[in-house]
């Protein structure tokens, strides 16, 4: 992975070439209604149902590990990470990594993905995994070199499964099944009220 650098986790604004400047900022619980309407048209209503969902549910997202992009006072990106269990050894999971399609290819997406990253490692965890597209995730440090012998609880296309160490050698030994490990939210109140798919918005 490239360098990673502390001063990137403090509030961050990115000066855009031809666009107002856009903040990485930890995620609010503020944020939900713009988050689950973004992550809505990113990946369609039926994004419950994807297997890296599986490890979310019922869970929340690691401490200090949610971020949003906000652009113009709107949220425009959002990422968080959510603890695991790689055959044994403790990692994070990545996602949902999404932009708003109108703030696209201005860099949104790689400066979620710089700022977890360095969040994470910052915070002393080992390695991050996600599901993926090698083309877009290589660009910061992941492959699937070290995912050969995990796997998720769901269908999955192996050369999809990619993962990055923060600490040198972390997946060497980590074999078998992907489970979530987070905290767990609690149940609502009540009969015949679902269970939010994801845990609500962290506070800031
Ligand atoms: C993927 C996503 C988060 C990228 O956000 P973004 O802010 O546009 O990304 P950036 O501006 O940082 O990077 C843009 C670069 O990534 C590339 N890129 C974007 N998606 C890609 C993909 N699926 N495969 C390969 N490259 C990809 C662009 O071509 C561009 O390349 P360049 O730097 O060589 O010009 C955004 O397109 C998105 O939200 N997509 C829908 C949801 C999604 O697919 N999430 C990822 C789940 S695997």
């Amino acid at each position: 992975m490239t360098a990673l650098k502390s001063a990137a986790l403090k509030k961050t604004a990115f000066a855009l070439a031809d666009a107002a400047p856009f903040v990485i900022r930890a995620e609010r619980a503020s944020d939900v209604a713009a988050r689950e309407a973004l992550l809505d048209a990113a990946f369609g209503e039926n994004r419950h149902a994807r297997t890296c969902q599986r490890l979310r549910d019922g869970r929340a997202p690691a401490e200090g590990l949610a971020f949003t992009a906000v652009h113009q006072g709107r949220v425009v990106g959002t990422v968080r990470l959510w603890h695991v269990s790689a055959g044994g050894t403790p990692a994070l999971v990545l996602g949902p990594l999404a932009v708003d399609s109108a703030c696209r290819l201005l860099g949104i997406g790689a400066a979620l993905m710089n700022h977890a990253l360095e969040a994470a490692k910052a915070r002393g965890h080992n390695a991050v995994i996600l599901r993926g597209d090698p083309a877009y995730y290589e660009r910061f440090g992941f492959s699937a070199e070290k995912t050969g012998e995990l796997a998720l609880p769901g269908p999955f296309e192996r050369e999809r499964l990619l993962a990055v160490e923060l600490r040198e050698g972390a997946l060497d030994s980590a074999w078998g099944m992907i489970v979530a490990t987070g905290s767990k939210t609690r149940k609502p109140r009540g009969r015949g009220i679902a269970e939010p798919q994801e845990a609500p918005a962290l506070a800031a």
